[in-house]
């Protein structure tokens, strides 16, 4: 497969990073299938795609007539088999667990066309496992997003053990064309370069405040203001969503070892479903004033 030859881009898992993604291709001029489980939630994918093309109409990002256009090419579907059958790419962003993602990859690789490339949106688990969940494992790699991926620039394109060259190459094209900078990453270990950095710093924040050395406002602050990230660890934690979080600590926990444990805090919130800014709530209070006021 040659960059040139692909029109159709299906998107598996319509959440925060899938409908973000879909809304990415749909800006570069792809036909984009979105996917998810039940109307409610492709419905709720397709509008988070409607508020921020009209949002960025708003702001003369974009012109009105572009934001139109993009969402038109965007059909919203919860049947697999019809979702995949004329895919080009499949971009898997369906939540971060091992046994969820191999029941979409063996129901999707069975009606996909036997060309296409999959790719997985995964913040942290093996490319390798998840590529022998597919028919062509050769036809794998990661392609990680960032949270929101329409204002991100950077995508990780990794490699699997299985993965071949030309997949990387198109992969990589691929996201040049959606306006992005990608970087190559070949050692798939987990959390592979951004995430290893920026979950443990987060969860070393949730730490700081566990064992009350700190508050959040006052890690946030020295976050923004002394270290120059654009949000606070705990902002950021907030629009990343704390599952997401969790579920990568989780993985390097079992991985690669003690330094890795999940803080209790953050633990926490997920028992809790305060998962931040998609649920309204989180380390702040988004119904009450946002990233003012913690909950
Ligand atoms: N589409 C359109 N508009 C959006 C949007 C979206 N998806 N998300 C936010 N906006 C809008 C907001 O509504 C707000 O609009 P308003 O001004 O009308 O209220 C505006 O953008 C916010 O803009 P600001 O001027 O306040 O903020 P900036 O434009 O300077 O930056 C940001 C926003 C790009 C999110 C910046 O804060 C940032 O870079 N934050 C860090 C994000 C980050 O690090 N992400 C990576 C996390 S790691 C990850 O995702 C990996 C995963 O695997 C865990």
């Amino acid at each position: 497969m040659e960059i040139d030859d692909i029109n159709s881009i299906t998107v598996l898992g319509a959440g925060n990073m899938g409908h973000g993604i879909a809304e990415v291709a749909a800006l570069a001029g792809y036909d984009v299938t979105l996917r998810d489980i039940n109307e409610e939630f492709v419905q709720s994918g397709y509008d988070d795609i409607e508020w921020s093309l009209n949002k960025l109409a708003e702001k003369d990002q974009i012109s009105q007539e572009d934001a139109d256009a993009a969402l038109d090419r965007v059909t919203p579907l919860v049947d697999v088999e019809e979702s995949v059958t004329d895919a080009d790419v499949v971009i898997e962003a369906v939540p971060e667990k091992m046994g969820i993602k191999e029941d979409v990859y063996t129901e999707a690789s069975e009606y996909a066309p036997d060309q296409a490339i999959f790719a997985t949106n995964t913040s942290s688990l093996s490319i390798t496992d998840l590529s022998e969940f597919t028919d062509n494992p050769e036809q794998f790699c990661g392609m990680h997003f960032f949270n929101p991926p329409v204002r991100m620039q950077l995508v990780e394109v990794i490699s699997g053990e299985h993965t071949d060259e030309a997949t990387l190459d198109v992969i990589e094209e691929l996201a040049e064309d959606f306006g992005k900078t990608p970087v190559r990453v070949h050692r798939d270990s987990p959390g592979f370069i951004v995430n290893r950095i920026l979950v443990p710093l987060m969860n070393e924040a949730c730490w700081l405040v566990h064992e009350g050395e700190a508050t959040i406002e006052e890690v946030d602050s020295t976050t923004k203001y002394g270290m120059g990230l654009p949000m606070g660890s705990f902002e950021l934690g907030d629009q990343v969503g704390n599952d997401v979080s969790y579920h990568v600590l989780e993985y390097m926990h079992d991985v690669l070892g003690e330094a890795y444990e999940p803080c209790p805090l953050l633990a926490e919130k997920v028992e809790n479903e305060e998962l931040g800014k998609k649920t309204g709530k989180g380390f702040y209070d988004y119904e009450n004033g946002g990233a003012d006021v913690p909950s």
